[in-house]
């Protein structure tokens, strides 16, 4: 695979492009997020007065490492897309910090965030609608260098051919409109938009969700390799884990504008401590040779998630929480480093000493909150958790253990499910 050029002219190698994140070493802070807030006002009447505010995302703190990958994951409507649009600056916060490459960028004008277009760059969810139909692919993949003003050397055609390579595209195709490729190829037009200028960081919002499963498993894996080959920092919002299992080296879970637990990719699978985690992980049968006899507990997600409007008092999972008590209703459990590296917010862990609190009362009843997963919500993720499992290793030997841990979870399960 070849690498990009750089955007100021000169041209860069694969090992070259490990320069792409040369003010922030690999392992160093390159994105620095505190107490984000973002409320969109509800306006009414006449005078458009604000009567409320939806709280999309309301206070979240996290970092991201240059060449690392960062996952978000939550169910529909809890903030993700609004996130990614606060850290790439395409939305202005209503409270909170941003930093990049320890410079605050939280209110940067349009003069002040121009050099930072360059060095952050997002991909957007569906690859239909995010490409002009009007335009050629061409003047898609070169626009950046327009906007930028930016002339690579060989020149803007040369580069977005070579930049098409890249994402396994046919150069050759430069001059064809959109409506020409399928949405697997669209996708990889935005991922060489996104690239064009070299960004140092890549916000991904549900990059695949659009695309069919095996075409899902493809382009997770190009934006694996393009990370690997470039130095690349991601973070990848996805509202499923099985997308985000594969490529991410820690994951942020978030719930009603919250992350509720932040940990390495290991620690959340091996043990995941906060119960709306364990409830999103359940749903995904996972294709672990280790596990192929392990029974595993589902859990079902009763109701729809509260409304941002007006959060849940204390714990904002409280009114869907098989575990919730009292102090789960009346206060909010701070995000604390429970293990290293393993941030949760909740007053009865899982994994943990202060489990289910047997002798206090539980708001609602464990057995309500299980039930019978529907079998094509279990289908469906475990389609796209082996498919992209063995694109990434090459083979079909984990597609066989899948079949077999899904076999060994059918036998003695309580089963049950989540929703999306
Ligand atoms: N421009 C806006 N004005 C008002 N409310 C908004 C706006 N954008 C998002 N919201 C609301 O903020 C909340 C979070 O939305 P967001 O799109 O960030 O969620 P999400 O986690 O990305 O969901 P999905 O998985 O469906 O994409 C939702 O309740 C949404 O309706
Ligand atoms: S146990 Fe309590 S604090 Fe923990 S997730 Fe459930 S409701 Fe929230
Ligand atoms: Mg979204």
């Amino acid at each position: 695979m070849t690498t990009p050029a750089k955007g100021d002219g000169t041209e860069t190698s694969a090992a070259g492009a490990a320069t792409l994140t040369k003010d922030a070493a690999a392992g160093e802070t390159l994105l620095k997020v505190t107490g984000l807030q973002k409320h969109f006002p509800i306006k009414k009447g006449l005078l458009q007065r604000q009567v409320g505010a939806v709280r999309a995302v309301d206070g979240i703190d996290f970092e991201v490492k240059a060449g690392e990958t960062l996952g978000v994951v939550g169910e529909s409507g809890c903030g993700k897309s609004t996130m990614g649009r606060l850290i790439t600056r395409l939305l202005e916060p209503t409270a909170g910090k941003v930093e990049f490459e320890g410079k605050d960028i939280t209110h940067l004008g349009v003069s002040g965030m121009r050099p930072l277009r360059r060095d952050v760059q997002m991909i957007f969810q569906d690859p239909y609608s995010s490409l002009n139909p009007r335009h050629t692919i061409g003047t898609i993949v070169g626009a950046p260098f327009r906007l930028q003003g930016v002339e690579p050397a060989g020149g803007i055609k040369k580069e977005v051919q070579r930049l098409l390579e890249v994402v396994g595209l046919n150069p050759e195709h430069y001059n064809r409109y959109p409506h020409e490729f399928s949405g697997g190829q669209r996708q990889r037009i935005g991922i060489a938009r996104a690239l064009a200028l070299n960004p140092k960081l890549v916000v991904a919002d549900e990059p695949v969700s659009a695309l069919d499963v095996s075409i899902q498993a493809q382009v997770v894996n190009l934006l694996d390799d393009l990370q690997q080959e470039l130095g690349l920092t991601y973070v990848i919002i996805a509202h499923d884990l099985s997308v985000v299992r594969h490529v991410s080296d820690r994951i942020a879970v978030m719930y009603l504008g919250k992350i509720v637990e932040l940990a390495d990719r290991e620690s959340l699978y091996r043990a995941p401590m906060h119960p709306y985690t364990k409830a999103l992980m359940s749903a995904v049968p996972i294709p672990d040779p280790r596990r192929k006899h392990a029974k595993s507990e589902r859990i079902l997600l009763k109701g729809d998630v509260p409304s941002p409007i007006s959060p849940p008092s204390g714990c904002r999972f409280h009114t869907r929480c098989w575990k919730a008590t009292e102090i789960c209703r009346t206060t909010e459990p701070p995000l604390i480093e429970l293990r290293p590296a393993q941030q949760v917010a909740c007053h009865h862990p899982e994994n943990f000493e202060d489990q289910a609190p047997q002798d206090t009362v539980l708001l609602t009843a464990a057995k309500e909150a299980s039930a019978f997963v529907a079998d094509e919500v279990l289908a469906a993720s475990a389609q796209t958790s082996v498919a992209v499992a063995a694109e990434a290793n090459g083979s079909t030997e984990v597609e066989a253990d899948a079949d077999a841990d899904a076999d060994a979870d059918a036998d003695g399960q309580e089963s049950t499910d989540r929703q999306k």
